[in-house]
């Protein structure tokens, strides 16, 4: 008797660890069959090196209207019926064109400008929740809006719209519903289209949008499509680490207690922090153009692949003991931000939020902590990025 090839990505049970099952597919070859939600078979990477290997492979294709791409989620699913795709769903030429475009709002010089801006906004969320505190929300109070803020002002999306934003971003990334995210995503276009046109009535406007719409480098349509995932991409995955961080961070005191002791010890405390929670099972979807040998595999033409970093980053031949959060370590090689042409592009700007963040937080709340046990935390359903959207805490 032949057994279905298992579901790949699994619910986390305890919000702040992977699916127990994963612990399994880790032991197991480095490459084998699993299920998308869409019931197709897939190639999973469970290991490290293999992860590295192929996302570097120019064989592998991110366009997700390619036929037989993995479609994990209902929200790839709409993706697959996009005429247009944004960055991550590209592959080159266009790709590296458009990501040469949005690079410069992006380097570490250009990010590390922001720094006293981020405070400002960190430390003003602080003041809001301190202020109708304790109890409180962390994730709506906090987590969320510190990333939104921050990813508003670099696009130069206006901050007044930010319940429209939500509200909207909420229906195309929580739904299990088809009609519901596409009308969702409809809607949130429109918005962006108009605001490109808006900028293009003036020059040298705000932001990312502000700097690129009407210069004719880039078509409305793109500058549009890019800024709205821009702001899906900037804030739903930096939120969720920030919540997921400080929910590790409570459940470890000890290591907590050290981060606390030395200002510098935030900065591989949030390495390890995003190789421990690998939120993006979501990420690193690809389909092959042609076959490929590795490991004594054949990945036919045609066939998705799925390589996420919550396996790899616990590959035990590369991280020791890795199901242990130890912010000593070097976790410096992790792939929670993919690796090769799609490594992701915020990731300076996602790294300095959270040491930001999860410094202040502490530095004005010593007495945080939590008022459920970390496992009655709702887990998102699998295909989401990992993360919570209630945080209770008390102090
Ligand atoms: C790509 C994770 C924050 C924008 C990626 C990829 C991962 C990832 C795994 C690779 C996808 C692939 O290869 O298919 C994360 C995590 C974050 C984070 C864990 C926070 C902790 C951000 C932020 C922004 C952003 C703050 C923008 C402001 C992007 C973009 C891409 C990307 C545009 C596509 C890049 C390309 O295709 O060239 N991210 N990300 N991300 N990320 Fe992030």
């Amino acid at each position: 008797m032949t057994t279905a090839p298992p579901a790949f990505p699994q619910a986390r049970v305890c919000p702040h660890l992977p699916p127990p099952a994963y612990a399994e597919l880790r032991g197991g070859p480095a490459l084998r069959r699993v299920t998308t939600h869409a019931g197709q078979l897939a190639w999973l990477v469970t290991r490290y090196d293999q992860a590295r290997t192929l996302l570097k492979d120019p064989r592998l294709s991110s366009d997700r209207r390619r036929p037989g791409f993995p479609v994990i989620s209902v929200q790839v699913q709409l993706l697959t019926e996009r005429k247009r795709q944004a960055l991550i769903g590209m592959d080159p030429p266009e790709h590296d064109e458009q990501r040469r475009m949005f690079l410069p709002d992006f380097t570490l010089k250009k990010v590390r400008e922001r720094r006293a801006d981020i405070e400002r906004i960190v430390h003003e969320s602080l003041d809001d929740m301190l202020e109708h505190g304790p109890p409180a929300d962390l994730y709506q109070e906090f987590a969320l809006p510190v990333p939104f803020r921050v990813i508003c002002r670099l696009l130069g999306a206006p901050w007044e719209d930010r319940d429209f934003f939500q509200d909207a971003i909420r229906r195309l990334v929580r739904t299990f519903d088809t009609a519901e995210g596409r009308q969702a995503g409809a809607e949130l276009l429109a918005y962006f289209e108009h605001l490109v046109t808006e900028y293009k009535k003036t020059p040298d406007g705000a932001g990312l949008i502000g700097r690129l719409a009407g210069t004719g480098r880039i078509g409305d349509d793109d500058l549009a499509l890019a800024a709205m995932s821009l702001l899906i991409a900037g804030h739903e995955t930096t939120a969720a680490m920030i919540s997921l961080g400080a929910v590790t961070l409570m459940e470890n005191p000890d290591q907590l207690a050290a981060i606390r002791a030395n200002p510098e010890a935030i900065t591989p405390a949030v390495e390890e922090l995003l190789r421990f929670q690998s939120i993006a099972d979501s990420a690193n979807l690809r389909v092959a153009t042609a076959d490929i040998e590795i490991d004594d595999v054949v990945i036919k033409a045609g066939e998705g692949v799925l390589i996420p970093g919550s396996l790899a980053n616990r590959d035990a031949g590369v991280f020791t003991d890795p199901d242990v959060f130890d912010p000593s370590r070097d976790a410096g090689g992790h792939i929670a931000f993919g690796y090769g042409r799609h490594q992701c592009l915020g990731q300076n700007l996602a790294r300095l939020e959270l040491q930001i963040a999860l410094t202040a937080l502490w530095q004005r709340i010593p007495t945080l902590r939590m008022t459920v046990p970390a496992e009655e935390l709702a887990p998102r359903p699998p295909g989401a990025i990992q993360g919570i959207d209630a945080l209770p805490v008390t102090w």
